[in-house]
């Protein structure tokens, strides 16, 4: 690996000192090397940093570290998720009826297309009418009750793929902050509600505690009895969401990571609201990047290159920190999602061995929506000292049938922007060609110029549809697969978020004895003082 490494690291000293542009004439197959299409999605990393040299150093890397042979431990149902000792299947769930996926030995598919079978059902008789509330009021909106990958990933399918006028509303609640239930709650009618619980431990505070609230609104109005029929949970722990009231339960398994389950009933209020036909494409239009995945060479392999993209601008170039930047307003919320998806996955400071990693691991994720992310901070991915690497996910028509060319012409024109930039030279002259004087150019100019030379990938679908929406999703999911076999990390642990619950809960006992205890910080003890 040292070798690998080593080579990877003297080929991004070497494109570190290049220009992105000039790659192009030095090698006129880039654009058809660095480029691949991959279902129904078309990825061009050629205005990356890396030359071809630099690529190839990349895939070396990936071959070195058996990406392919990691790649087959994880569809084979292996205990990849080595500290909790579990498989990770994300991909059973959206496999076509009669898969034989093996979760530890253990045949899932059976039981995966059971469940995927009853939410149908439930789906359609809700949507029929069939499946009413206590008091036979067809159900008219849904509030789903989660947090993290119990929120995010069905937050982004449906912002994704609701229809303007939903036959069915979707809300979802997710902060322990009450004015975030009472927004959701706001104009609802509990007899015509469905509220769905989700939580893949059923131990989640802020869940718990929002369906407590959830449950209280509904008994507020309904009937006792009637209550199961407004009430369902979705977990990996059914006897909880029993125990805690819940009627049905539609259960998934502990090989499903949090924020890998959105195939699953996690998104139930998905296939609800959508009508379970939107769904089933989606998990179709995943199973496509799927079979892509298992089955490209790793010089064409989409998510492969995307995560060679990441590692060689993190650990080649130092570059901790990437923007997200999807020019549909229907994917608004995939920066959010990506956040989860890959920093929570390799937010990682330790190999799977244990030892300290001695390279970065994930970059910081962040993002808006295009154009609005430039009128907000392309300031600093332009101008700044540091070199943000952009990601434009780009959809030819985004709400009507012709190509939204205002919309994708400005994500094209940031990333020609971000690789050409401004010299000073070009600023001055058009400053004097706009009437500067010389001194008045020779004072501007400097705050003109645009170094340029700085990378993007532009991810490029004809259309957002559910088969496309998967594909994407499905994508990243790969992609963020892939870096952490490259970082030898364990990318489906989150042992990171526990510390934080345990003192939020001391921090709460010592507000509810009256105040800190002597032993708390003074500066933690001083706010807590200032805020009860
Ligand atoms: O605290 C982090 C986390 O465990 C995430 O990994 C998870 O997606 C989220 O909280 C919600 O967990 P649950 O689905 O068990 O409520």
């Amino acid at each position: 690996m040292t070798d690998h490494w080593t080579a990877f690291d003297a080929a991004a000293a070497r494109d570190a000192q290049t220009r992105i542009v000039d790659q192009f004439a030095a090698d006129p197959d880039r654009l058809a090397r660095m480029s691949v299409e991959a279902a129904g999605l078309y990825l061009d990393l050629s205005k990356q940093s890396w030359s071809r040299a630099g690529f190839e150093a990349c895939l070396d890397l990936a071959r070195a570290c058996d990406v392919e042979g990691r790649r087959a431990a994880l569809f084979a149902g292996e205990a990849v998720n080595l500290t909790e000792g579990r498989a990770v299947l994300h991909p059973a769930l959206r496999a076509a009826p009669g898969a034989d996926f093996k979760a530890l030995g253990e045949s899932v598919s059976a039981e995966v297309d059971a469940v995927r079978s009853d939410m149908r059902a439930y789906a359609d008789a809700v949507r029929s009418g069939a499946e009413a509330g206590a008091t036979g009021k067809p159900f008219r909106a849904i509030v789903h009750v989660g947090i993290g990958g119990s929120d995010l990933g069905p937050r982004v399918v449906w912002d994704a793929l609701r229809p303007l006028d939903p036959a069915i509303d979707l809300r979802f609640v997710a902060n322990i902050d009450p004015r975030d239930m009472a927004e959701a709650l706001t104009g609802l009618d509990p007899e015509t509600t469905l509220v769905v619980v989700v939580s893949k431990t059923f131990t989640t505070q802020e869940t718990l505690a929002n369906a407590e609230a959830a449950r209280a609104w509904l008994a507020a109005t309904l009937p006792a009895a009637g209550m199961t029929k407004h009430f369902i949970g979705v977990t990996a722990a059914p006897d909880k969401a029993g125990a805690f009231g819940c009627g049905r339960t539609f259960a998934f398994r502990d090989w499903v990571g949090g924020r890998y389950s959105l195939w699953s009933a996690v998104s139930l209020s998905c296939g609800i609201a959508l009508g379970w036909d939107v769904f089933e494409a989606m998990l179709s239009g995943a199973a496509a990047m799927d079979a892509h995945f298992v089955s490209a060479p790793l010089e064409q392999n989409a998510p492969v290159l995307l995560a060679l993209a990441q590692v060689f601008n993190v650990d080649g170039l130092n570059r901790p920190a990437r923007t997200v930047a999807p020019y549909a307003h229907a994917l608004r919320r995939l920066p959010s999602f990506l956040q989860q998806l890959e920093m929570e996955s390799n937010g990682k400071r330790v190999h799977r061995d244990g030892t300290p990693v001695t390279r970065q691991t994930c970059p910081v994720v962040f993002g808006e929506p295009g154009t609005n992310g430039q009128h907000a901070f392309f300031q600093q991915i332009h101008q700044g000292p540091q070199v943000v690497p952009a990601e434009f996910v780009i959809a030819a028509r985004t709400h009507a049938d012709a190509p939204e060319s205002p919309l994708w012409s400005n994500a094209l024109a940031q990333g020609q922007a971000l690789m050409l930039g401004k010299t000073g030279d070009q600023a001055r002259a058009e400053l004097i060609a706009a009437g500067a004087d010389a001194a008045g150019a020779d004072r501007l100019a400097p705050h003109k110029t645009f170094p340029g030379n700085r990378p993007s990938t532009a991810i490029v679908m004809e259309r957002l549809t559910p088969a496309t929406l998967g594909a994407l999703l499905a994508l990243y999911e790969h992609k963020t697969f892939v870096e952490g076999v490259i970082w030898d990390i364990n990318s489906f642990d989150q042992w990171g978020v526990e510390l934080g619950k345990v003192l939020a809960k001391a921090i709460l006992s010592d507000v509810a004895a009256g105040g800190p205890s002597p032993a708390l910080d003074p500066s933690t003890a001083a706010l807590m003082t200032r805020l009860m």
